[in-house]
């Protein structure tokens, strides 16, 4: 797995049990759904927007961060990003990146493609697992990995949303960009918010008719092609190779990598939809295919960004770098501040998870926060169990001060404490 496969691809089924970059096993199923949202705090580092908009339509915070409803767990620092749409600012690296993708699309498919760029990040249950088959027990359904406005009501965590409603409503090749939202670890290429395009193509049996192959083997041949023709319109002549996986919504499934500084990339998850999801919208008669890919990985490879938190930065000296329709540019980082570690150990409770915890750090620290490590952990003779970990602060913009970190790490210490049901060492 390379560092970047568990935000392109959560829904692979062997990330239910592969550990992660930093060595975790993250998705377990029985800790994921015994996890209960965070209560929420009333001491907050972001200012508290009362209201986004999205595409035009304002949304109240209260509508989205409650503290009325159990299953909540959306903290303000994301709803502060609902509405931020990086991919339709053209002078942006996920927005260039996004223009270059319709570029390939649009002068080989003259056209034929829509593009939806505005739908809204917030999508029930239905949309977002049930209309692409996610099985009901799928660890991506749990609190822990996934944001709830209430039970039936999630942030989107992938762009796989829309595929059935956009079908139902009579669409058949489409491009679908948008913000997904995954409860995560914390280093340099995680982030709670990023940004992935859907691709979808139905064909007719007088597509594959002609061609005397079987409609299935049609479509996945004529989905590689056209990856492939994209792989290297953005990246030039790269080596690529194809690896079977398994998606809900696909059969068969693949992932693309490409071969970039002496590693394998996975830059995107693919496949032949099943006929079920088609079946729903009449298309019994059709094959189609569909991919999926994480615009932040690309772009961090592309524009040669180090960390997934400068997509964020207002700062001039990363925003003034790229010029529309420049793909490619490469950053030159402006400086590199200090790291300062701080380690915390505590004994945790059943509940306990590395996410509940990252969203903790976050919380305080916001982007402040650039990795949070366990470094130990062990079960003593009583059964009960300690976790060390280390997290780095280092500003992307200025050095920190001593006693700014002191003071992170000091309400860091409180807030796990007081939310987590951890006891600390
Ligand atoms: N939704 C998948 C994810 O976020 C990516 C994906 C895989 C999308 C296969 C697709 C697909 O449309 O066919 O992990």
């Amino acid at each position: 797995m390379t560092i970047f496969s568990v935000q392109s691809t959560i829904f692979t089924r062997a990330s239910v049990a592969i550990l992660s970059s930093n060595g975790l096993n993250r998705f377990s199923f029985a800790s994921s759904f015994s996890s209960s949202p965070l209560p929420k705090t009333k001491k907050r580092r972001f200012p508290i927007v009362s209201a986004v908009d999205i595409g035009g339509v304002t949304v109240a915070r209260n509508d989205v961060v409650r503290d009325d409803d159990p299953t909540n767990n959306v903290p303000d620092s994301i709803f502060s990003k609902l509405g931020m749409q990086l991919h339709r600012r053209d002078k942006h690296p996920i927005g260039i990146l996004k223009n270059a993708i319709y570029d390939y699309f649009d002068s080989n498919y003259a056209k034929q493609f829509e593009k939806f760029e505005d739908l809204s990040p917030i999508v029930t249950t239905k949309q977002n697992f049930d209309d692409v088959l996610v099985p009901a027990d799928h660890v991506s359904r749990s609190l822990n990995d996934t944001y709830y406005v209430d039970s039936q009501t999630v942030l989107r965590c992938h762009t796989s949303a829309h595929q059935a409603e956009l079908l139902r409503e009579g669409h058949r090749r489409f491009l679908v960009t948008g913000d997904v939202y995954r409860r995560d670890s914390i280093d340099s290429t995680h982030y709670p918010v990023f940004h992935q395009m859907e691709g979808f193509c139905v064909f007719s049996p007088g597509d594959w008719n002609e061609s005397g192959k079987d409609s299935t083997l049609y479509a996945a041949e004529d989905l590689k092609k056209c990856l492939e023709g994209l792989a290297r319109h953005l990246f030039g002549g790269v080596e690529m190779r194809w690896v079977d996986t398994y998606f809900p919504f696909t059969e068969p499934s693949f992932e693309l990598e490409i071969y970039f500084k002496e590693d394998w990339l996975e830059v995107l998850g693919c496949g032949v939809t099943e006929q079920r999801i088609l079946k729903q919208s009449g298309l019994e008669n059709n094959v189609a295919w569909a991919f999926g890919l994480g615009l932040e990985r690309l772009a961090m490879v592309l524009f040669d960004i180090p960390d997934i938190r400068l997509f964020w930065s207002d700062d001039e000296r990363f925003t003034s770098q790229f010029k529309k329709g420049e793909l490619g540019v490469k950053f030159k980082p402006f400086s590199k501040y200090p790291p300062c570690y701080k380690d915390i150990s505590f004994w945790i409770s059943e509940s306990f998870t590395e996410n509940n915890f990252c969203e903790v750090v976050r919380g305080i620290a916001g982007d402040l926060v650039e990795e949070v490590k366990l470094i130990d952990s062990f079960t003593n003779k009583k059964g009960m169990t300690s976790h060390c970990y280390r997290i780095v602060f280092r500003s992307m913009e200025r050095s920190l001060t001593d006693e700014e970190v002191n003071d992170l790490q000091s309400k860091v210490r409180d807030e796990v404490q007081r939310k987590l049901n951890v006891e600390l060492r």
